[in-house]
């Protein structure tokens, strides 16, 4: 069997056994997703949304790339997130960082990792550079890097509160409520970091008054 005719047998699996628990499951969901939560996370394979949160397929809208950015003018996240703010009603988005983060790692290093990889790895270096004075006086460095996940997730819940997506849904519907957490690959538990509530004030730069 080849390695990805693993997947399609597990697909098969899987699909019969949820039928088997749940005869109208697929019914249901084909027709609904009202999913209360929007999920950027990492794309790193040990970190799947709906499992770590024990949630089921249609509870979370889940956006991922290479550790959690919300970067201002990613048209694939501005996308997911516009749908999510706009049509989807989401209540809650959850920025979820996770400890042992390769991204995180290898931002900290100087090592070149060709075009597109720097590109997207300056974002993580902007955000040391804003928290240098912290981060440099921690010796260790998994405490370091763990510590730059922290600030990284609280820096995208901020670059979210930036966008005038989020601000417009503030204004006029009081959501959605924005969280920075970080998943620990150890024991597989999250711990909440940051939290803005809608309609908290940032920096007035960045605040729009003519939504
Ligand atoms: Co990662």
């Amino acid at each position: 069997m080849k390695p990805y005719e693993v997947l399609l047998n597990g697909n098969k699996l899987w699909a019969a056994d949820k039928i088997s628990e749940d005869p109208d499951y697929f019914d249901r969901l084909a027709h609904l997703q009202t999913p209360e939560f929007l999920w950027i996370g990492c794309s790193d394979s040990r970190v799947p949304a709906n499992e770590i949160t024990g949630t089921q397929p249609g509870e979370i809208f889940v956006h991922r790339n290479i550790a959690n950015l919300v970067i201002n003018n990613d048209v694939n996240l501005l996308s997911v997130l516009d749908y999510a703010v706009n049509h989807l009603k989401v209540r809650h988005i959850i920025v979820c960082g996770h400890y042992g983060c390769g991204g995180i790692k290898a931002a900290i290093t100087n090592h070149d990792f060709k075009a597109v990889l720097n590109m997207w790895l300056r974002s993580i270096k902007d955000v040391y550079r804003i928290h240098r004075a912290e981060l440099d006086s921690v010796n260790d460095e998994e405490k370091r890097s763990d510590r730059l996940t922290e600030l990284n997730v609280q820096e995208q819940v901020f670059n979210l509160a930036k966008t005038s997506i989020v601000q417009r849904a503030w204004k006029q519907e009081q959501r959605p409520d924005l969280h920075g957490w970080v998943y620990g690959l150890k024991d597989g538990l999250i711990k909440p970091v940051f939290e803005m509530k809608a309609g908290t004030h940032i920096d007035e730069l960045y605040e729009y008054d003519d939504l």
